[in-house]
């Protein structure tokens, strides 16, 4: 059984309602995963609560006011493997319950240690990997009667990821964690102590933060953190965190997913605004490298071919863009002169973590780009530069991925300037131009909602649809099918347009929709016959364009922007439409967009 999920724990110095706190913090990680949820609260004795379900639905069955204690620990998981049922939800206790674990990751060597405690006696409830480290615990403690014995003693048998909190009747004023591969921060309260899978979890009460780091085990009370890595205890590093609790909450809107579309021209002011010799250096390690790499999955790998195709002309070397989990295929051209570029809003997805760590072994100079601060990807790497887009808690990548545009086409532009293929006085009304984007984005948001919403109304009923473009507005054809499939459900294929008719057209009949992303750029013509052969067999054209484009006639719908000139305010403004058609065409079809089936926010396991 293989888990992604969220993980809470809270110790206070005085009995409060702590489910209350920790049922508000899980619902914060609910992106995380949410198949099932559990809570376990020790006080006198340990009581363990937990169904499949989302959180607000077990919540009713959870007395979260009558509850007064000191320490508690939540989850919401996201499984892989076997069903969400009750008795897989986390958290998992041994036999003689006396204590009660959460853990995100997966333990590799589960199987093996279960026999071994199959055969001492012990008597399992779930199909879990996690379950077997309840009864190791209660194991090592007829060795022990020191619980953070015991747990060091635990964290040497397991082999595998993860980010455990453990809370034990042996030593009720604590919380026992540890952390490889899978993300753990602590948060530092007032007389109350956090540990959490993620910050926005703890943002309501504490903006203080410790990152742990991989191998480290720590204790908390409600007034102390203490950490250690190989017997040897560790200094607490605490880090303000500049998130707001409000950044993480809906201020009204229906779904994260509409309000974190209208945070993108924010989001992107504050990320253009790159201090200068940050970005000048990043640059250069650009123009150094001799072959770049970007690394992604998902939206971010649509992010990074923007800026793939755009440099493969200006700097004239060989530049790749790879989809994390193939990065198999380009291993043997990285040596110490390539540089990677991992791009990950999380900085947790497990494809990209390996490719980097794999990769990164080959000498290689790294840049990673991620909107989590010390998340570890951009731990891993040489250089990090970070997209200020504040915390996405919608599944699908709205304001990340245009955040994430904006700083590879602002480096790619840089580093053409470095390297001379931009002239100085270009470069300049480049950044010009590049500071109204925010604005343009705004307008832009407004513009098109309306739109957005009646054309929803119109194909809520397709079954599927064409994301079809050109040239360097392909990325945005991806990134919108890509919004559709994934909340919506409406199968979405995006193609070349050129390509389509050797093949996909074939699907098209009568009011089959078809997008076209058709800037006015030098494709503007081309793309007029692929719109004309949709048109020809009753294809429903839905265009996203400029003012002035020849295609405008030929459209059912369009959506028109104003002209512009740079792919970064295309590439940043195209899918704006797209982002809000996806969103509208879920709700219409009665979907949650923030919980889409099947999907987690951050993809943890490979
Ligand atoms: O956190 P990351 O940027 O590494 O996540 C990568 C993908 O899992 C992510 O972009 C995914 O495709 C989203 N659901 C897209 O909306």
């Amino acid at each position: 059984m293989i888990s992604m999920c969220g993980i809470i724990a809270c110790v206070s110095k005085e009995k409060i309602p702590i489910l209350k706190t920790i049922l508000n913090s899980l619902k914060k990680l609910e992106y995380r995963g949410y198949d099932s949820v559990g809570v376990a609260v020790i006080d006198d004795s340990l009581f363990i609560q937990k169904e499949p379900g989302k959180i607000d639905d077990v919540a009713k069955n959870i007395n979260v006011n009558g509850i007064f204690a000191k320490v508690a620990i939540g989850h919401t998981r996201w499984a892989t493997h076997g069903k969400p049922t009750q008795k897989n939800a986390h958290p998992h206790s041994d036999c003689t319950n006396s204590i009660a674990l959460v853990h995100n990751g997966i333990i590799e060597n589960y199987l093996e240690l279960k026999k071994e405690l199959l055969a001492k006696g012990h008597v399992f409830q779930s199909e879990t990997d996690t379950e077997i480290i309840a009864h190791l615990l209660e194991e090592e403690l007829k060795e022990t009667h020191d619980f953070f014995d015991a747990f060091k003693t635990m964290i040497k048998k397991i082999k595998g990821t993860y980010a455990i909190a453990v809370v034990s009747k042996s030593d009720p004023e604590k919380i026992f964690l540890a952390k490889k591969d899978s993300p753990l921060i602590i948060g530092v309260g007032k007389s109350q102590n956090f540990a959490a899978s993620d910050i926005p979890a703890i943002l309501e009460y504490t903006r203080d933060a410790i990152i742990l780091h991989d191998g480290e085990i720590a204790v908390l009370t409600a007034e102390s953190v203490y950490i250690e890595r190989n017997n040897v205890p560790i200094e607490p590093k605490v880090v303000k965190v500049l998130w707001s609790p409000e950044m993480a909450q809906k201020r009204g809107y229906p779904h994260f997913m509409l309000k974190e579309i209208y945070e993108q021209p924010i989001a992107l002011r504050n990320t253009l605004d790159i201090p200068e010799t940050e970005l000048l250096n990043a640059a250069q390690t650009i123009v150094d490298a001799e072959n770049i790499i970007f690394i992604a999955s998902g939206t971010s790998y649509h992010a990074t071919l923007h800026a793939k195709n755009y440099l493969i002309r200006h700097l004239k070397k060989p530049i790749y863009s790879v989809i994390a989990s193939e990065y198999d295929s380009l291993k043997s051209l990285v040596d110490d002169t390539t540089l990677l570029i991992p791009v990950s809003q999380s900085g947790e997805t497990m494809d990209v973590i390996r490719a980097l760590n794999d990769l990164k072994e080959r000498k290689a100079n790294t840049l990673a780009i991620s909107n989590v601060y010390q998340s570890t990807v951009a731990r891993l790497a040489n250089h990090v530069i970070y997209t200020q887009a504040g915390p996405e808690i919608g599944v699908a990548a709205t304001k990340t991925y245009t955040s994430q545009v904006a700083v590879l086409m602002l480096l790619s532009y840089t580093a053409s300037f470095l390297n001379g293929s931009l002239e100085q006085s270009e470069y300049h009304k480049y950044l010009e131009k590049i500071r109204k984007i925010p604005v343009m984005v705004e307008k832009n948001i407004l513009n098109s909602e309306l739109q957005a919403r009646q054309l929803a109304q119109k194909i809520k009923i397709a079954e599927s649809s064409f994301y079809l473009a050109r040239g360097q507005s392909i990325p945005t054809a991806m990134e919108g099918a890509l919004k559709m499939k994934e909340i919506a459900y409406i199968h979405a294929e995006s193609y070349p347009a050129g390509e389509s008719k050797h093949g996909p057209i074939a699907l098209v009949s009568e009011n089959f929709p078809v997008f076209f992303v058709a800037p006015r750029d030098e494709t503007e013509k081309k793309i007029l016959g692929n719109i004309e052969e949709m048109k020809a067999r009753g294809a429903n054209i839905i265009l996203v364009t400029e003012a002035g484009s020849v295609a405008i006639p030929r459209a059912d719908t369009t959506f028109i922007l104003p002209k512009m000139t740079l792919t970064i305010e295309r590439a940043i403004n195209l899918i704006i439409p797209l982002q809000l058609v996806a969103y509208y065409t879920a709700v219409e079809r009665g979907y949650d967009p923030d919980k889409p089936r099947n999907l987690a926010k951050t993809v943890t396991v490979d």
